[in-house]
């Protein structure tokens, strides 16, 4: 895998957290450009990285991305108590969050972003890509009952050609989701106009938006496959 070439994104040099100045990107993608973020990217990548460590740093950077896609959380003020005197704080106040990874590689981001927002309930996707068409075929979902009421934040560590993510919100959707964001940590150019495409109201959250597919699916210079290497399945 040839990791010496310079993802648009980092090249672009825009500050952490902000939208890319690129003319061809939606204005729907965050890049999460935060140096940790950068820093754990650049040991994922590395083909030499073990499967423990690897898992790691999937919770860890998937944990720093929701840290900057939960900015936007409503606040209420609530009184409080301290040893001294009573004050005004602040709690979080707006819809109840729910994590939905997409199976089986969106499961590594799922406890990084649970020690940030525990009380996050879980829901499931289960898609996979077609080898042959590259398009997602879906064999599971689950979701609390209540999604009108609820934030969603989809999980799956690569935004390649788009199809899986598409469909994803578009199966949250139908079961009653407004309020979706996509969190992955690679991302490539045609996945993110796919999903930006068909729902322009998810912002898509990324680490690195990657230059391009190969023939086979495989975001470049990306980092492999991401299930593979979270499970140990190589
Ligand atoms: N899924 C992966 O795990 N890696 C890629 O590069 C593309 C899709």
């Amino acid at each position: 895998m040839d990791t010496t070439s310079t993802p648009d994104a980092v090249a672009q040099g825009h500050a952490h957290g902000s939208a890319p100045t690129n003319a061809d990107t939606p204005a729907s993608l965050v890049v999460v450009r935060h140096p940790l973020v950068q820093h754990k990217l650049a040991l994922l990548r590395d083909r030499r990285t073990p499967t423990k460590i690897f898992k790691e740093l999937v919770d860890e950077i998937a944990m720093l991305m929701a840290y900057e896609a939960t900015a936007d959380l409503a606040l209420a003020e609530v009184s409080v108590e301290t040893p001294l005197e009573r004050t005004v704080g602040h709690e979080v106040s707006g819809k109840k969050l729910t994590l939905v990874p997409i199976l089986r590689a969106g499961l590594g981001m799922v406890e990084g972003i649970l020690r940030l927002v525990p009380a996050a309930r879980v829901g499931h996707i289960g898609l996979y890509r077609d080898h042959d068409t590259l398009e997602p075929v879906d064999y599971y979902f689950k979701v609390p009952g209540d999604a009108a009421e609820r934030d969603f934040f989809v999980l799956d560590p690569m935004l390649a050609t788009g199809g899986s993510a598409a469909s994803a919100v578009t199966s949250l959707k139908r079961a009653g989701a407004t309020r979706i964001k996509f969190l992955c940590l690679v991302a490539a150019p045609v996945g993110v106009r796919r999903l930006a495409e068909a729902h322009p109201d998810v912002t898509i959250y990324c680490a690195s938006l990657d230059r391009e597919l190969n023939p086979q699916g495989y975001i470049l210079p990306g980092l492999g496959d991401a299930g593979d290497r979270l499970f140990g399945t190589r």
